[in-house]
């Protein structure tokens, strides 16, 4: 039987893992209702499960009959600060509290992967690491398993990886769609405070004007960002705090402002850093003024490998048939902590449309929504992705030798 056949026979069990994570959505780096789900799921499989010690992580190898490298496959389990709004028998139990991203559809396709491929352990040739992780949602669950070992799990680095995330609307339901290179951007904000000296409005010669300079600031760092970057790599500066002054004839002592910073290489993300710190300095020093500048990194670019987003791809065709695996013309412009994953190891993240059926694609709450519906039915084809991603892509390792 085939990983799609097997998992149709699994899909009972999978929904209703994923219903029961749905009741009980938590938030952050601490799961322990959502880990003790998915021990309980994994209990009985041939596995060798460790949990983290900084966050609530399940780590599964599964040791496959014949000797070879490792694959790596994600699901992330945490939820957000949503107040779910869906009428539905499985609702969320905690107020507040939602899985409105989905990842409790990732945990349970895991689950149904780490049973697909235990009953197929025999024929493979190495390793599978299930990574079940904490902390997407801005708490940098990836970087903390990577540092507490996940990806010296199985002994050796993995060769590949995998990550795969639902969508609630634009991709129509059971479409897979990837694209080679980058997938995601790395999300960055800057802070700037200018320092001037106050005073009077009417004799600005007598003050040192923060407003004045932080303007110029703002529509300099737009110039900067045409002038310094190629238009087919894009980077997105966008101003969307300034705060300064309160009344007309009042120089203020200060200015500020803040900016998302947009980008899709790490390279232009290391040079936006730079410049925009030398635009602000160079424009605060011709007026005389300070400037204290800084950054709050968020998660870095979700860079797919080429081979492995093809190979992605190639596995979906081969188990589901033409049709159900689409190239995104675009990266979006969210952003992901399976990017860390993939600055150390070679993979592909993968994201799979599961708008219910009586919903538009188009038009249907996205994810983070508190009325995101994300439909069960593509629970076990995602399950067989996963396996089938790990089993053939360990397959061509051993053929390729
Ligand atoms: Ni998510």
């Amino acid at each position: 039987m085939s990983f799609t056949e097997t998992a149709q026979d699994m899909r009972d069990e999978i929904v209703q893992l994923r219903h029961s994570l749905h009741t009980t959505p938590e938030i952050g780096l601490h799961l322990p209702r959502t880990q003790e789900k998915v021990l309980a799921a994994l209990e009985g499989l041939p596995l060798e499960i460790t949990t983290g010690s900084a966050l609530s992580s399940v780590t599964a190898v599964l040791r496959g009959g014949r000797p070879g490298p490792a694959v790596l496959l994600r699901g992330d389990m945490d939820a957000l600060p949503v107040a779910e709004k869906n009428d539905l028998p499985y609702v969320s139990q905690l107020p507040g509290q939602m899985h409105a991203c989905g990842h409790d559809l990732h945990t349970a396709m895991l689950v149904g992967a780490a049973h697909l491929l235990s009953g197929r352990r025999d024929e493979l040739a190495g390793d599978v690491i299930f990574m079940f992780q904490p902390g997407e949602e801005g708490h940098d669950g990836a970087k903390r398993m990577i540092e507490e070992g996940v990806l010296e799990a199985a002994g050796a680095r993995p060769v590949a990886a995998y990550g795969m995330h639902v969508v609630s609307s634009v991709l129509p339901q059971g479409l897979f769609a990837s694209r080679p290179g980058p997938l995601m951007a790395a999300a960055d904000t800057f802070k700037v405070t200018v320092k001037g000296r106050g005073g009077h409005g009417s004799t600005p010669h007598l003050s040192l004007d923060p407003i004045q300079a932080a303007c110029e600031m703002v529509t300099s760092l737009q110039t900067m960002v045409t002038r310094t970057f190629n238009v087919f790599d894009p980077v997105v500066v966008t101003v969307g705090r300034f705060q300064a002054g309160s009344a007309d004839n009042v120089i203020p002592d200060e200015a500020h402002f803040e900016a998302t910073l947009r980008t899709f290489s790490k390279e232009n993300r290391a040079l936006a850093k730079r410049r925009l710190v030398e635009v602000v300095e160079g424009i605060a020093a011709a007026y005389g003024l300070g400037v204290e500048p800084s950054f709050a990194m968020g998660y870095p670019v979700t860079v797919n490998d080429r081979t492995e987003a093809e190979f992605a791809g190639a596995t979906a065709d081969e188990l589901f048939g033409p049709g159900r695996y689409a190239v995104s013309p675009n990266p979006i412009m969210g952003s992901e902590d399976f990017s860390y994953v993939l600055e150390n190891v070679p993979g592909a993240f993968v994201f799979l449309g599961a708008c219910p059926p009586d919903r538009d694609p188009v038009t249907a709450p996205y994810n983070h929504s508190p009325d995101a519906l994300f439909d069960d039915a593509v629970l076990p084809d995602g399950a067989a992705l996963y396996a089938s991603l790990a089993a053939s892509r360990l397959a061509q390792e051993a053929t390729n030798g």
